[in-house]
């Protein structure tokens, strides 16, 4: 991956190489992090960061899931990652807070581990590619609401989508799409699920999925251009005779899902998944004035 100058550590920018960390961190061992992943893209206008603040506030909500004594606030957090994009001259970036127990004591309760903050931004570009995705359900079930926190993007979750995606790569899929424990479609390891059928397009609710913004921002626009859109159970063998379906996040964007189990979709891209992709992406250029408050222009 491509490096850059600086990295935003506990309130001061450090060179990229300097943002080490001590190999007893409590984080490191227990998974008891959040993290954020965040886009800027480049407009007209300079780099704009999109929804820079309902990811700062997502991050200060997880790490609240942890009970994590924080001690930046959402506007404080804003405020470095504008610094760091610009102190790194970054145009278009993919940009990652995380916040996490350091090292004081090697033990589960992180009582005597000082609450750590760092920001790091990198130049990056699609994350499943450009082709519509080859899906497959794996085995590995999303985490059960009443295991973790499935609404937090805490790092000890990642396990479960680490373990779904090996699962579809090994078997040649682009990406795996997880059920939840009651046997419905969840989401995928970094993305959640939409399907489509006629004007209708519905994903499933919250519950057992992280409530991506890029989830938010597609139904806020769908419904604005007039789909019907719904938060409902879907059941797999629903899924797969679907119009369309797609993946969203910050990531992955919107991506066309090709087939699921090797059952192609009717359509992919679809007409509905097309104009959504496309409508999306003008936004996050800073090409529709009607959410250009979705932006935090960098100038
Ligand atoms: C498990 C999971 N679901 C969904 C998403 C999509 O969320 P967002 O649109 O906020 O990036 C992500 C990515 O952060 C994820 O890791």
């Amino acid at each position: 991956m491509e490096t850059t100058k600086y990295i935003w550590w506990n309130g001061k920018l450090v060179p990229w190489a300097d943002a080490k960390t001590h190999v007893l961190t409590h984080t490191l061992h227990y998974g008891t992090g959040t993290f954020e992943g965040i886009r800027m893209y480049e407009t007209k206008e300079g780099g704009a960061i999109f929804h820079l603040k309902k990811h700062m506030e997502r991050l200060v909500f997880s790490a609240q899931s942890l009970g994590m004594q924080l001690p930046y606030s959402v506007d404080q957090l804003s405020a470095a990652t504008v610094e760091l994009v610009k102190a790194n001259e970054l145009r278009s970036c993919y940009i990652r807070p995380i916040i996490y127990y350091g090292f004081g004591e090697v033990r589960v309760m992180a009582t005597n581990c000082p609450v750590e903050a760092a920001i790091a931004a990198w130049p990056w570009g699609a994350y499943l590619g450009h082709e519509p995705a080859r899906v497959t359900i794996v085995k590995t079930i999303r985490i059960h609401p009443q295991t973790t926190v499935p609404g937090a993007k805490l790092t000890g979750n990642y396990i479960n989508s680490m373990l779904a995606a090996r699962e579809a790569l090994d078997r040649g899929y682009t990406e795996g799409l997880l059920l939840d424990y009651q046997g419905n479609i969840a989401e995928g390891p970094g993305e959640n699920f939409f399907i489509v059928n006629g004007k209708t397009i519905s994903t499933p609710a919250l519950g057992s999925i992280l409530p991506g913004i890029t989830r938010w921002s597609v139904m806020t626009l769908a419904k604005d251009l007039e789909y019907k859109v719904e938060e409902r159970p879907i059941a797999p063998a629903e899924a797969t005779v679907a119009d369309e379906a797609f993946f969203t996040g910050t990531a992955a964007e919107v991506i066309p899902i090709a087939s699921i189990d090797d059952k192609p979709m009717k359509s992919a891209p679809g007409p509905v998944t097309k104009h959504i992709r496309d409508e999306f992406l003008k936004i996050t250029c800073g090409e529709n004035p009607k959410y250009r408050d979705w932006l935090t222009f960098v100038k």
